[in-house]
C-alpha cells in the first residue's frame, strides 16, 4: 500500500526553548531562513506525501498561518518587484494539502499522534518529529528511504542512528535482536532509559512509517516516561502484534530541539546556505580560546 499521508506533531509547550516559544510554537523558530517545522514538511512532500496533517495545540494558530497564503504580503512583494521573495512566500502556501488537527490537552506524542486517527484513517502512513532536522545531500530524504523499507519488508519502520551512550535517555533506545546492513530487527524498545539501563546505543529519531493498527494501541497505551502517553510504548506493543524494523538512514541529523542544538543547527545549515562567507568569516574571526 502507497503511503501517502503524514502526520507532524507540533503541540507540545516547547518547554526547553521557554521563554522564547511562550507566544510561539518552538516548530516556528527560524533555521536559516524557514520555520524548523517547514523542513519537515518540505521533506515529506519530497518523498512523495500528498497529504500532510500537523497536530496543533488548541489556540496556537501561527503554524497554520504560515502555510496559509497571505494576499496582502503577496501583492505588496509584487508592486516592490521582489521576485524571489514573492515566490519563496507563495512556494509555502502551494507546498502540498495540509490539514489540522487540535490536540486539547498535552498528553504526549503517542496522544499527539492519536489524534491524526479519523484523517490518516485504515493506512500506513509517515510521521515526522519536526525537532530532528535530518538532511541527506544528493540522495534520499530519510522519509523517503523508512517508505522504500516499509515496501520493502511490509512492516512499521523507524529511524535509527547511533548516538553517544551518555545521551541515550534523552531518545527511545532499541535493543536490536539482528542487525543485517541498516536493517535492525527489534527485540525491544525502551523509552528515554537511564545510561545504565539503556539496551543500545541505537536511539530512535523522529521519523516512523507506522501500520495504521497503531491507533488501537494507542487507544489503550497507559502513560510511560515522564507520566506521558509514549509513541515508543506504543510501537513496542505494536511490534508484538505486526513486524516492525529500525532502518538505519543516511543522513545528518540536527537536534533543533533543544537550544545549543538549534544554535548548531542554525550555524551547520547556514554555512550550507547562499550567504555562508560572510558567516565563515565571523566564525573564523571569533576568540574561540576557554
Ligand atoms: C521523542 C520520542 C523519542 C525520540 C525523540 C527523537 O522524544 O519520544 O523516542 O527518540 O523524540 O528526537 P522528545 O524529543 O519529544 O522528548
Amino acid at each position: 500500500m502507497r503511503v501517502r499521508k503524514a502526520v507532524l506533531p507540533a503541540a507540545g509547550f516547547g518547554t526547553r526553548f521557554l521563554p522564547a516559544s511562550k507566544a510561539i510554537p518552538k516548530e516556528m523558530m527560524p533555521l536559516v531562513d524557514r520555520p524548523i517545522i517547514q523542513y519537515a514538511v518540505e521533506e515529506a512532500v519530497s518523498a512523495g506525501i500528498e497529504q500532510i496533517i500537523i497536530v496543533i495545540a488548541s489556540g496556537r494558530s501561527a503554524i497554520e498561518d504560515h502555510f496559509d497564503s497571505d494576499p496582502g504580503l503577496e501583492r505588496w512583494l509584487e508592486e516592490r518587484g521582489d521576485i524571489e521573495l514573492l515566490r519563496a512566500v507563495r512556494r509555502i502556501s502551494e507546498i502540498g494539502t495540509i490539514a489540522f488537527v487540535h490536540q486539547k490537552e498535552q498528553l504526549g506524542l503517542g496522544h499527539a499522534v492519536l489524534m491524526a486517527k479519523e484523517l490518516v484513517g485504515d493506512e500506513p502512513f509517515a510521521v515526522l518529529l519536526s525537532d530532528d532536522v535530518i538532511v541527506n545531500p544528493g540522495g534520499r530524504p530519510v522519509t523517503g528511504q523508512l517508505i522504500e523499507t516499509y515496501q520493502a519488508h511490509r512492516g512499521s519502520v523507524i529511524a535509527l542512528q547511533r548516538v553517544d551512550r551518555r545521551d541515550v535517555s534523552r531518545y527511545g533506545v532499541v535493543a536490536p535482536r539482528h542487525e543485517e546492513g541498516p536493517l535492525v530487527e527489534i527485540g525491544d524498545l525502551v523509552e528515554k532509559p537511564a545510561v545504565e539501563d539503556a539496551p543500545s546505543d541505537l536511539a530512535v529519531l523522529g521519523r516512523y512509517v507506522l501500520s495504521p493498527k497503531i491507533f488501537d494501541v494507542l487507544e489503550s497505551t497507559p502513560r510511560g516516561a515522564g507520566g506521558e502517553i509514549q509513541l515508543t510504548d506504543a510501537i513496542r506493543d505494536l511490534s508484538h502484534e505486526q513486524p516492525v524494523f529500525g532502518y538505519q538512514f543516511s543522513g545528518v541529523r540536527h537536534d533543533a530541539g533543544t537550544r545549543i542544538g538549534w544554535l548548531q543547527a542554525n550555524i551547520a545549515m547556514a554555512l550550507e546556505s547562499d550567504d555562508a562567507d560572510e558567516l565563515r568569516a565571523f566564525v573564523r574571526g571569533l576568540d574561540l580560546r576557554d
